[in-house]
């Protein structure tokens, strides 16, 4: 042991199996000291050896032969901070619920004495079975802490409630049992995503292209490094990230009131928004006819939000985005100095499935002083990471 505070990782036989290794090596990256608890239908879905592998400890599997020490059921969850269960199948749910004692891992946490944190992922309809909900209550009115499924596609290709939360907010979980905290916490965070949308009429508006994908991945970025944050949206069609104050906003002036009455309590604002720039001079209360002449839209400039939140920027850390097709760093650099920025991520538009609606994006990070980081195109929350490893730097010292 090197003085790291420990975790126990049990790992049950569901597909999202597969993704254990991953959440014990960010687990191990964050300081923790990991300490892998397999079923043996765990151990169907993934290698112990892999596990092993990424921990630097030796698995406890469902063999006790193979175990050390015939008590490690009573000793391994002792010092430990959390144990946490991902993914926890129906079966092992029921099999806590109940009290069964028939394996390694049932045992190990029978007695442990530490908070214990199951994360459920299988198929909705077996999520939705009464009998599973039941158990499900029956854990947390024990004080078991269960952390939602998400909603998503599955492995089967079904799509609904029973998706493994991301194995970054897994982990940031832990990190916060055990005391570790992220580079972002106590921080407050304010993220805007996804378009405005500005009324022509009852029935039609003007908008910008924005899923909302680029601000829900940084949301839930700066969430897993243990930002308090809050999202103010546009109507999105991207899922949102639990664990994060939401707001939701329809126009270019709501998202400014939204984001200017919060700005003062916040540490850092990433506008990953895509405002509109112009609304309709003189929107109709009602539906306009369709007559014999085509109506002309008059159009009126909206209010830049970041414009205004530079006036009052203070210590404020503010990141921006811009949409460019040519001339990346130049206008990107030409918009940061404009709105006082100290970070714009400066996307290339242009290309192939990235930028807008896209799940990838192709980024080029622009702060005061430093020459250009291009990145290389990702997903959007990898490329959300590589921007707050970035914008941390320009926090000031937290004050004591
Ligand atoms: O939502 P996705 O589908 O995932 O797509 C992500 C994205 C491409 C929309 C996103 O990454 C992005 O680039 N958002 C900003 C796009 C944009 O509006 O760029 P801009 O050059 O018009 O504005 C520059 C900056 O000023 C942006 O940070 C913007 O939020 C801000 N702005 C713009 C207009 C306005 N009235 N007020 C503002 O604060």
């Amino acid at each position: 042991m090197n003085g790291a505070k420990k975790i126990v990782l049990g790992v049950t036989g569901g597909v999202a199996a597969y993704k254990a290794p991953e959440l014990a090596r960010l687990l191990k990256k964050g300081g923790l000291d990991v300490q892998v608890v397999m079923t043996r239908a765990a151990e169907r879905f993934v290698a112990p050896l892999a596990l092993r592998c990424v921990t630097g400890n030796a698995v406890l599997t469902a063999d006790w032969d193979a175990q050390t020490d015939p008590y490690d059921h009573l000793f391994v969850t002792r010092g430990a901070s959390a144990a946490l269960i991902a993914p926890a199948t129906a079966n092992f749910l029921a099999k806590m619920a109940h009290g069964a004692a028939d394996d390694l891992l049932t045992t190990t946490i029978l007695a442990a004495r530490c908070p214990v944190y199951v994360a459920p992922s299988m198929n909705p309809a077996m999520l939705n079975n009464p009998a599973v909900r039941e158990n499900i209550r029956i854990l947390e009115k024990r004080g078991i802490n269960v952390v939602p499924p998400e909603v998503g596609e599955m492995a089967d290709g079904e799509f609904g409630e029973g998706r493994l939360p991301s194995i970054e907010y897994l982990a940031s979980l832990m990190m916060k049992a055990a005391g570790v905290a992220g580079d972002l916490a106590g921080r407050r965070v304010l993220v805007t995503a996804g378009p405005t949308v500005e009324p022509i009429d009852a029935a039609r508006f003007i908008s910008n292209r924005s899923s909302g994908k680029m601000g829900a991945a940084l949301a839930g970025a700066a969430r897993d490094r243990g930002a308090d944050v809050t999202l103010i949206h546009g109507p999105v069609t991207a899922r949102l990230p639990e664990g994060v104050r939401r707001v939701s906003v329809r126009t270019a002036v709501e998202m400014l009131d939204a984001v200017t009455s919060r700005f003062s309590d916040c540490d850092m604002l990433i506008m990953a928004a895509a405002v509109a720039d112009f609304r309709p001079a003189r929107p109709s209360a009602g539906k306009i006819k369709k007559g014999d002449q085509s109506p002309t839209l008059a159009l009126e400039p909206n209010p830049d939000i970041l414009e205004a939140v530079a006036k009052i920027k203070g210590g404020r850390v503010v990141v921006g985005f811009a949409a460019e097709t040519e001339n990346l760093i130049k206008n990107g650099r030409d918009k940061m100095a404009a709105k006082n920025m100290d970070v714009i991520c400066v996307n290339d538009v242009g290309g192939e499935d990235s930028g807008f609606d896209s799940d990838y994006n192709e980024v080029t990070i622009l702060c005061r002083g430093e020459e250009p980081l291009p990145l290389r195109r990702a997903d959007k929350p990898s490329v959300a990471n590589r921007i707050l490893d970035v914008a941390v730097k320009f926090l000031s010292a937290p004050v004591a």
